[in-house]
């Protein structure tokens, strides 16, 4: 093992880390806007078999390389299959995916800081609920402020892997988590009490077939990935610091189903204010922005203060996942390239940041203002489209093929089943199906649906 390369304090210690890295502003701030623009119930039953099917297989896959190599992904393909192996170009390509998405991620969680700032200064109290909304667009189209924020979180972030992952992350996880989970079920039990509630689990849990564009199926696929940090080696270098006596099945199994009920929860919290105050379920990134207030503003002399521990819990969980981003690309360096753990958070943390402005930017329009019209999205929204909708499930593909039909199948079993209280072999049988068949299928499906080569509508219609 290299020296540097710390390992977790305890099996719960990395079970809480990887749910950290899990549990981010893809399902808070994410998950629930795709949900409203992909019309609600079929599109979330999608995304659930999604997560069962490819997502916790691929993420047992993950954990499997990166704990017998105990190396970030280029230097774990490397150990596996040799220097000359073009398998290392899966290791890069984690490697640009976490670059690339770090510099969008950063700006979403600036926005969450921005409202934690603002929640100081009482910014609702006496407004509307559509003056609330109407706030994000101020925040939205204005250049400084954004990068003013997207600065501040970098800093945080390049200040945490700075300091290593056990101490730091793994400690403040232990406490975060279950303080997000305790607020989440506040504000989910008070929006029961609100009118739009049945309309909402209508919306959110009932299939309606004529609601889902086909678009949507490769979205859910793209975000079952980008949920669970999967396709560009963050739980395979989390498993690398992993020692051999956790169960990887049952710790894959408990971070999933922690990041899917926090997804259904800000579901539940966010659609039940919408269809109360007749906002539009389509009302993409600005969402949780523009709902989440509205309720704080209601509670009245301490709304400021959940509003205020309700951004900072944002922020947080934000923090947490853009760690494990930074820590792949970091770690690449440092393994790879012998760079000091300084060097490489710095200079990387640095190059990101710069990448990230035209991100922050894209609201205002003030750099490259012809982006959008030349490729159909902002600049922003083009890398999360193309991070989440194809390089994560890409990278996904080439995991589970490595995995499931290249690997050694004597080092592949064994690394599975060590550490594990299970002793019937039948679950293993069942992953190497999910992950030889399941999930590489599922993933060229949807992919020959993009490039039209096939009509998963009519397919499904035909299911239907
Ligand atoms: N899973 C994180 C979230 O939901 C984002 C992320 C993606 C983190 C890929 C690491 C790797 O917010």
């Amino acid at each position: 093992m290299n020296q540097h390369r710390e390992s977790w304090g305890s099996k719960f210690g990395f079970i809480i880390a990887a749910a950290g890295s899990a549990v981010g502003l893809g399902n808070i701030w994410k998950f629930p806007y795709i949900t409203g623009e992909n019309g609600g119930g079929l599109f979330v039953l999608i995304y659930l078999v999604c997560i069962a099917v490819v997502g916790i297989p691929i993420m047992m896959a993950e954990i499997v390389i990166g704990r017998s190599t105990q190396k970030s992904p280029v230097g774990a393909f490397t150990v596996l299959t040799g220097k000359k192996s073009s398998w290392k170009i899966v290791g890069w390509m984690g490697v640009f995916v976490g670059f690339i998405i770090l510099s969008y991620y950063s700006v979403v969680a600036g926005w969450a800081l921005n409202y934690t700032f603002m929640s100081l200064t009482n910014f609702f109290s006496g407004k509307s609920p559509e003056e609330i909304g109407s706030v994000f667009g101020l925040l939205y189209t204005s250049s400084g402020i954004n990068i003013f924020w997207h600065a501040i979180f970098m800093l945080m972030t390049i200040g945490v892997v700075l300091g290593g992952v056990k101490g730091g992350i793994e400690r403040w996880n232990k406490i975060l988590m279950p303080a997000l989970i305790v607020i989440f079920v506040i504000l989910a039990i008070m929006s029961v009490f609100l009118s739009g509630w049945r309309e909402a689990v209508d919306f959110v849990f009932l299939p309606h077939i004529d609601r889902l564009k086909a678009s949507g199926v490769l979205e859910a696929l793209g975000h079952a990935f980008f949920t669970l940090s999967l396709g560009m080696g963050a739980m395979l270098t989390y498993g690398s610091y992993l020692q051999k006596d956790t169960d990887i099945v049952k710790s894959s199994i408990w971070i999933s189903v922690l990041d899917t009920l926090v997804a259904l929860l800000a579901c539940m919290v966010m659609f039940p204010i919408i269809f109360t105050y007749g906002f539009s379920p389509e009302a993409g990134p600005g969402l949780v922005f523009k709902t989440l207030p509205i309720i704080f503003s209601q509670i009245g002399t301490g709304g400021m203060f959940i509003s205020f521990i309700f951004f900072v819990l944002l922020v947080f969980a934000a923090l947490s996942s853009a760690v494990s981003l930074l820590e792949v690309v970091t770690s690449y360096f440092i393994d790879e390239k012998s760079w000091t753990r300084h060097k490489a958070t710095l200079i990387t943390g640095g190059i990101i940041f710069l990448f990230g402005i035209p991100s922050a930017l894209s609201g205002a329009g003030t750099l490259f203002p012809q982006w959008e019209s030349m490729y159909g999205k902002n600049f922003f929204d083009t890398f999360d489209y193309l991070a989440s909708n194809w390089m994560l499930p890409l990278g996904g593909l080439f995991i589970s093929i490595y995995v499931g039909w290249v690997m050694d199948p004597k080092l592949r079993q064994s690394e599975y089943l060590t550490g594990s209280a299970i002793t019937n072999t039948w679950y293993y049988e069942a992953w190497l199906i999910f992950l030889k068949f399941v999930a590489p299928v599922s993933v060229i499906l949807i992919i020959l649906q993009r490039v039209g080569l096939l009509d998963i509508d009519r397919l499904l219609g035909a299911i239907f």
